[in-house]
């Protein structure tokens, strides 16, 4: 059954549809050939096999030009040297204002189209055909594009709204279970701070949803999506709302950092969330059978809960200076009341907390899973 959402950004006068179908990529998109007659598909090398050569031919037979441009596959290639490639053979094929960028991948090509779309000849028009489970629900919604630089992850970008996005969950069938893992705990944490009842979902669909059981995928990927365009809506540049979408990638992203990639996005994310929610437990906020319920879900879907070593607090201290939520280095949280109910505090959707909490969380971490 097709699922239509329509992401509103009234500070941008800026709407679009977000299209959720399994099979949709089969059929030539009708759509895409009333947008343009000229398409760049970017992709990275694992997808044209899986899936380019098929959205190429579908394409064409409606009458387009269409050219694939891919860059190799894996974060390390998310950079500047290889948006510049890409745009050099871009203009090689001459190329101009006419042609319709389509980002067809996981949320590295999303982020790399996106970036070369906003700048392409000052901006081209974009759409984003995401292949991985965090593509579709997180990386292809709300505009953040950007790459890479030496100094940080996602350093350089800017925000530009795509004009339409197709979700094909068919696509899905191919994916690592791993890869899979990084969707699943983006999808509870949405459920985390805004909606008990897709929780509780999640929760009774586990096997369904891990099965890639068609009507549990479409719904899950559905509310996921109708809560990030949601927050995205209120808040497109992240000056408040959209912090809550960095529920438990403080600690996360400091996480990754400090085990220099060994643990996967959805495993550091999934971690994070546990102390993140650990902090709000000992702020008299979550219940503790609250807290059990979100340690018991990610057991359930497979999430490896692990740590190669401690870490102390001084060490996620630092690696945390640098999240975009601090304020003069000092870390800020955002804090759930309930599953689905996060804190806000003076219009603010994060804070700072006691060192001394920090410390208890941290060693609940390290006693828990290193
Ligand atoms: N802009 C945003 O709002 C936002 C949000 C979250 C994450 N991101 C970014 O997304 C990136 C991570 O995205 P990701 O987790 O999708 O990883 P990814 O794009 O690196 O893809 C992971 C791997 O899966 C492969 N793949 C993609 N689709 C496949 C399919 N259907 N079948 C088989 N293999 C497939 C890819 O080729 C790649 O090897 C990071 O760069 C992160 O910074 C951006």
């Amino acid at each position: 059954m097709m699922q239509k959402l329509t992401c509103s950004i009234p500070s941008s006068a800026i709407s679009y549809e977000i299209e959720i179908q399994s099979g949709l990529l089969k059929n030539p998109l009708p759509y895409l050939a009333t947008l343009a007659s000229r398409f760049a598909i970017i992709a990275d090398d694992c997808i044209p096999a899986l899936y380019g050569e098929q959205l190429q031919s579908s394409l064409q037979a409606a009458g387009c030009e269409v050219h694939q441009f891919t860059f190799p596959s894996g974060e390390h290639f998310k950079t500047r040297h290889t948006k510049e490639l890409l745009e050099n053979q871009l203009f090689e094929k001459g190329l101009g204002r006419d042609t319709c960028a389509l980002a067809l991948g996981g949320g590295a090509v999303t982020d790399m189209a996106g970036y070369l779309a906003a700048t392409y000849c000052r901006g081209i028009p974009l759409v984003m055909i995401p292949t991985t489970l965090l593509g579709m629900v997180d990386a292809s919604i709300g505009g953040k594009n950007g790459v890479n630089v030496p100094y940080g992850k996602n350093l350089l970008g800017c925000i530009y709204q795509p004009k339409k996005v197709f979700i094909d969950p068919v696509t899905l069938h191919s994916l690592p279970l791993k890869e899979l893992a990084n969707g699943v705990v983006e999808m509870i944490k949405h459920a985390l701070i805004a909606d008990s009842a897709y929780f509780e979902y999640l929760e009774g669909h586990s096997g369904q949803l891990l099965a890639l059981e068609q009507t549990v995928v479409e719904k899950a990927i559905f509310e996921s999506c109708r809560i990030k365009k949601t927050i995205v809506e209120q808040d497109e540049r992240e000056n408040g709302k959209r912090h809550l979408l960095n529920f438990g990638h403080t600690v996360g992203h400091a996480l990754e950092n400090l085990t220099h990639y060994a643990l996967s996005h959805g495993e550091a994310v999934a971690i994070g969330l546990l102390v993140e929610s650990h902090l709000a437990w000992q702020l008299g906020k979550l219940s503790m059978s609250s807290f059990e319920r979100l340690h018991h879900i990610l057991n359930k879907y497979g999430i490896p809960l692990r740590l190669p070593c401690r870490f102390s607090l001084e060490a996620l201290l630092n690696a945390m200076r640098l999240d975009k939520k601090s304020i003069a280095g000092q870390p800020r949280f955002v804090i759930i009341e309930e599953i689905g109910s996060p804190l806000c505090y003076s219009s603010s959707y994060c804070m700072h907390v006691a060192p001394l909490l920090l410390q208890r969380a941290v060693e609940w971490m390290n006693d828990s899973f290193s």
